[in-house]
């Protein structure tokens, strides 16, 4: 049984776990990640093979604080204002990789840049204290499938092929990480999560231009079909057909569901955005024929709640 409660003894066993090149899942504020000594070539091949990604798709790594984010990277005046306005926090930064600082040519898939990011959790932080390593990590997930926000949806997906799986309750934000590059001239968005893109752009005063592209290099986790429930989702339903289960948002719900999950009853993004892997999942073992998602404003984090919720409904 790889779950274990997280706790001092447990953090300091998956220490140990990653310095020998094994793989470890941990929660982070956003999502539970699958995590490998980011110095590690072969544990971090581990991660693509446990995960079934289809491609070496670049990952995230993981660092206490800018201090040693800037062993791995170069920063320039606008990544060390994100860094100070969003560290530690949902905010991962592309940047240019800095030369031999030992990270593992997969973790980067090859590239000249480097996706950084110091997560806001304490188990998070303490397995990064432990270990004193970089930790390449994506979420805890088989490839495609819906990101993890507890540790028993990673056993679920991975079961014991992670050596642990540390539990630290539920994710509190539940969306993954904004990803920002600021490798070149201007800073691009690539992937929309818990930072709103008006928060970000109100730190660096301009306006950030989210690159929708089909060029792996820019933004290669774009291409992936990710967050996929294997029931059909039906977006912006303001009522529920026969056979339908219902993702509701907000106080006025309509009737006639088999089974329906309000993300938040009071329309609040935040408490949506937690509740959404969960119950994408819940819904998904409904047994329904399809999943009615009721429309939710594409405003803060609402951008990205339907970023994830397009990315679900499209066809396989
Ligand atoms: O919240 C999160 O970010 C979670 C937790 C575990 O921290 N991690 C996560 O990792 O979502 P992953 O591997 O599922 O997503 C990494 C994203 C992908 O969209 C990938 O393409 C992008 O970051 N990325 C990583 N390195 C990159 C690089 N050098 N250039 C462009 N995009 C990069
Ligand atoms: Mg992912």
């Amino acid at each position: 049984m790889p779950v274990v409660p997280a706790n001092a003894q447990t953090i300091g066993d998956a220490a140990q776990a990653l310095a020998r090149g094994d793989i470890v899942a941990f929660p982070t504020e956003t999502v539970y990640g699958l995590g490998a000594n980011a110095l590690d070539g072969r544990a971090v091949a581990r991660v693509f093979a446990a995960k079934e990604r289809p491609r070496f798709n670049p990952l995230i790594v993981h660092v206490t604080d800018i201090a040693a984010a800037k062993r791995y990277a170069v920063f320039d005046a606008t990544a060390r204002k994100l860094v100070e306005s969003f560290w530690p926090g949902p905010l991962s930064l592309v940047l240019p990789k800095r030369e031999g600082s030992g990270i593992a040519e997969l973790v980067t898939a090859g590239l000249d840049t480097i996706a950084l990011r110091a997560p806001n959790h304490k188990v998070a932080q303490a397995l990064l204290a432990a270990a004193k390593l970089p930790i390449a990590a994506p979420s805890a997930n088989r490839s495609g499938r819906i990101s993890p926000t507890l540790a028993a949806h990673v056993e679920a997906e991975l079961d014991d092929i992670p050596a642990m799986i540390l539990d630290g309750g539920p994710c509190q934000l539940g969306i993954e990480s904004t990803v920002i590059s600021v490798a070149g001239r201007t800073p691009l968005l690539l992937r929309l999560g818990a930072v709103p893109r008006e928060t970000i752009e109100a730190v660096i005063g301009q306006k950030l231009a989210l690159v929708e592209t089909d060029t792996p290099i820019a933004a290669p986790g774009q291409l992936e079909r990710h967050y996929a429930p294997n029931t059909p989702l039906r977006l912006g339903a303001t009522d529920v057909r026969p056979g339908e289960a219902l993702l509701a948002f907000g106080p006025d719900v309509p009737s006639g569901a088999s089974t329906s999950i309000n993300l938040s009853p009071s329309g609040d993004l935040q408490e949506a955005a937690a509740n959404l892997f969960a119950t994408l999942r819940a819904l998904d073992d409904a047994g329904a024929r399809a999943i009615a998602v009721m429309p939710i404003p594409n405003s803060g984090l609402g951008e990205a709640i339907n970023d994830r919720l397009q990315r679900a409904a499209k066809a396989r």
